[in-house]
């Protein structure tokens, strides 16, 4: 079974950090956000499609030197076409039954039975959808009570939301869903649901978690939940330091430094005497000058956070 990542957005509320780095690689928890997606789906998909436009060459980088363990086939979109032109676009190798998702995005959804369902429903596609308590930023999706989607609305106001059940970015199809979809730039979630509910479009709910990576709230929110579920040890170079778990900690500190929790700081990072970081992700060859505090943010590669700084709710990173 193949599977399109739709991995070719600008990635604007990550700026100024997507700049030099696109989305789908920035290092959740040790590894690559789109890895961490990749290594979610199950065997039957042998073959990814990434459907990239913003910074290609990164991610075709990415996966000729760091092999996925799945066949990766990259289509290139000279500007973005949005996330029903962008699966258009690779239809060539799409002639059966297909998982399609968005690229930033991680959750505990079991994709068989996502795949399963579709199958038992019938219909032209399916929708993982995710239960919140307030929907107003989201995509709600109505279902009726044979789970056939009969209602779409893009970010409702809170009184009028039918529903609290939000699209969460994954789907499976058939090919057929690619003659609904028009040439250019399109919206799959506005330009095309709506209008192919009569050749059954069906919803199918998950519980466990679910978080879009897509803002630096967002990001670090997912960041903390993996470190919680998957509590990696921290290799102990920091003598002389405090460390409050769960962290991802790579890199040495120096004396009197406090880390943690929730703090990631990549290989290459220098922590100066003095300095406290936590909820916050320290990207490779950043330096921390003593007694900074960073909390809530992200530091980008080979940012230098100058002596006695506050850095908090902030992206910072080099163009
Ligand atoms: P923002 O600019 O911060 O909204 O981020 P984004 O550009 O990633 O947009 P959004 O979060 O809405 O996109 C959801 C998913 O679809 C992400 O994985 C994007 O990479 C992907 N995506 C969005 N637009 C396109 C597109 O035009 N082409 C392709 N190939 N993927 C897209």
């Amino acid at each position: 079974m193949k599977v399109v990542i739709l991995a070719g957005g600008y990635g604007t509320r990550l700026r100024p950090l997507t700049y030099s780095i696109p989305k789908p690689l920035v290092p959740l928890v040790g590894k690559p956000l789109i890895v961490r997606m990749i290594e979610s789906l199950p065997q039957s998909v042998d073959t990814v499609v990434l459907a990239v436009s913003y910074m290609k060459e990164a991610l075709e980088e990415h996966f000729q030197s760091q092999p996925c363990g799945k066949k990766v086939v990259v289509v290139h979109e000279a500007s973005p076409l949005g996330t029903g032109g962008a699966i258009k676009n690779v239809a060539q190798h799409l002639d059966e039954t297909f998982i399609a998702m968005n690229g930033d995005c991680i959750s505990s959804l079991d994709f068989r039975s996502l795949v399963k369902a579709h199958r038992e429903n019938g219909g032209i596609g399916t929708i993982a959808l995710w239960q919140v308590g307030d929907p107003t930023a989201f995509g709600v999706v109505e279902l009726d009570k044979a789970s056939r989607v009969i209602n779409f609305q893009e970010k409702p106001k809170r009184e009028d939301a039918r529903s609290d059940l939000i699209n969460a970015g994954y789907y499976v199809f058939e090919p057929e869903i690619l003659d609904y979809i028009g040439k250019g730039q399109v919206s799959i979630e506005r330009e095309v649901f709506p209008n192919i509910l009569d050749y059954g479009l069906f919803g199918h709910r998950f519980t466990g978690h679910w978080m879009d990576c897509g803002t630096r709230e967002s990001f670090l929110a997912a960041q903390a939940m993996i470190l919680d579920l998957e509590q990696p040890s921290s290799a102990s170079a920091c003598e002389g330091c405090s460390i409050e778990p769960p962290n991802l900690i790579r890199s040495g500190a120096a004396r009197g430094a406090r880390l943690g929790p929730h703090a990631c700081i990549e290989a290459g990072v220098a922590i100066s005497e003095g300095c406290q970081v936590s909820n916050s992700l320290i990207m490779k060859g950043a330096v921390l000058e003593p007694r900074c505090l960073v909390t809530d943010s992200i530091i980008g590669p080979k940012v230098v956070v100058a002596k006695d700084c506050h850095v908090t709710e902030s992206i910072l990173a080099i163009k």
